[in-house]
């Protein structure tokens, strides 16, 4: 079908970007639908690991051609960064390779000025966000006085906007949060440059879309974040500004319902959380050294956007169900069942216990998770290096086990597995 969705199933991180790399190879289109530099997508081809934070990662296959949708915040100081880098790793982003909604919000230094301000002055209660001007951004948006892409077609107005938009804030800045202002004329004078730079770029996406989809053409809307991220069905108010949720792939690229073929899943074969909130399931010790790693791969557990250690904890299936609903996923893409190699023991948790009650499915949402002791499930563990597994039957029968509960418990088929940080080191199931 011509719409593939590839969605966060829990707190971001999962791995999306490896499996949209994957899926990208039979796409025409890779398109970003929600939020912005918050994200961190990391593929590895060859020897070359590219970070990306904006650009969608399917962006590496030669053939796609990369949508940043209406629904995304733009950071031009990233978007800029991304391409000369990328270009540099020989990827050619000429503007026949890249479309920017002129719909999608920018972010400006004074968002994120508001952001680092807006955090510190929470204290104790700080949401712990990447501090990159998300939630600013998305505030000018909804508040409906945000400057969007299509504003940089206009150089006088759009350096107008820009100075106004710093010196507004700039009053947030001193009177409310006791912090620095910014020169609203040097802001202005690098974004004059930057719609310059990207006014070639700019383009109705959606109409893009649409013509793609009369063609036959297929397109993979690539998730950012996660679904327990997302500002309305997430664990509320540590989410993020936006919605990563698959529905959302549809307002974000301004496409209507009735195209969409898979939608996948990616979770992690454990839990992970960056930033503050509840989260059930989290172990601390040995067990956490070992989920986490020691920051010395690419792959190990530290955020690609901020590089804060991430959180780690046992696989959550009430959340995982609850991601499966919310999104009506299809198939789940597992990920990193690798890391699991030389536990003697793996948990699951298949449900919470609250005041004597249990619950398989969340009886309020995500957003106060709090009270729930985690109900486990023991599954046994595996020795066996898993890097080169090719075929599900060649994995110990612990890890198919491992597998087969998680389908078992969630309703819905695992169909790729992946095994190592290598672009081959997955497991197709038919
Ligand atoms: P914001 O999106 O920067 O406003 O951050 C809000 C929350 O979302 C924080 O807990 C962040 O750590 C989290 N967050 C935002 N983007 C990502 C992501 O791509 N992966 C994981 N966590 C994220």
């Amino acid at each position: 079908m011509p719409l593939d969705i590839i969605i966060g199933a829990q707190w971001g991180d999962e791995g999306k970007g490896r499996i949209v790399d994957l899926l990208a190879k039979n796409a025409n289109f890779v398109a970003r639908y929600s939020g912005g530099d918050n994200a961190g997508h990391t593929v590895t081809v060859g020897s070359a690991t590219h970070k990306l934070h904006l650009i969608p990662s399917g962006i590496v296959h030669e053939h796609t051609i990369g949508i940043l949708g209406n629904g995304v915040v733009i950071n031009p100081t990233t978007l800029q960064t991304e391409i000369e880098r990328l270009r540099g790793a020989g990827v050619s982003l000429t503007p026949e390779r890249l479309r920017i909604s002129y719909a999608a919000h920018i972010i400006t230094p004074a968002h994120r000025a508001l952001d680092t301000a807006l955090e510190k002055s929470r204290g104790a209660e700080a949401l712990g966000t990447t501090q990159r001007g998300i939630g600013p951004a998305y505030t000018s948006k909804v508040m409906r006085h945000g400057i969007r892409a299509g504003d940089m077609l206009d150089v006088e107005t759009f350096a107008d906007a820009i100075k106004a938009q710093v010196e507004e804030t700039n009053l947030q800045l001193t009177r409310l949060y006791d912090a620095e202002p910014l020169d609203p004329q040097q802001v202005a004078v690098a974004y004059v440059e930057f719609a310059r730079l990207f006014a070639p770029y700019i383009d109705d996406t959606a109409t893009i879309l649409h013509h793609a989809l009369r063609q036959n053409q297929s397109i993979l809307a690539e998730g950012a974040q996660g679904t327990l991220l997302d500002l309305d069905h997430g664990t509320y108010p540590f989410v993020t500004s936006s919605n990563p949720t698959a529905p959302a792939a549809l307002t974000g690229l301004g496409l209507g319902l009735g195209h969409i073929g898979r939608i996948v899943g990616v979770t992690k074969a454990f839990q992970t959380r960056v930033g503050e909130g509840p989260f059930p399931t989290e172990v601390s010790g040995d067990t956490a050294t070992r989920l986490r790693g020691t920051g010395e791969n690419p792959w190990d557990e530290f955020g690609t956007t901020t590089g804060r250690p991430r959180r780690v904890g046992w696989l959550d299936l009430p959340l995982l169900r609850y991601a499966v609903r919310i999104n009506g996923l299809t198939e789940i893409a597992l990920t990193k069942l690798d890391v699991l190699t030389g536990l003697p023991e793996i948990q699951i948790c298949t449900a919470y216990r609250d005041a004597g009650r249990t619950h398989e499915h969340l009886p309020l949402g995500p957003a106060n998770l709090a009270p729930f002791t985690p109900i486990y499930e023991t599954l046994p563990g595996w020795d066996e290096d898993l890097w080169d597994v090719r075929a599900f039957s060649q994995l110990p029968a612990a890890a198919c086990n491992y597998i087969l509960r998680i389908e078992d418990l969630i309703g819905v088929p695992v169909r790729m597995v992946s095994v190592g940080p290598e672009r081959e080191q997955v497991i197709h199931i038919d």
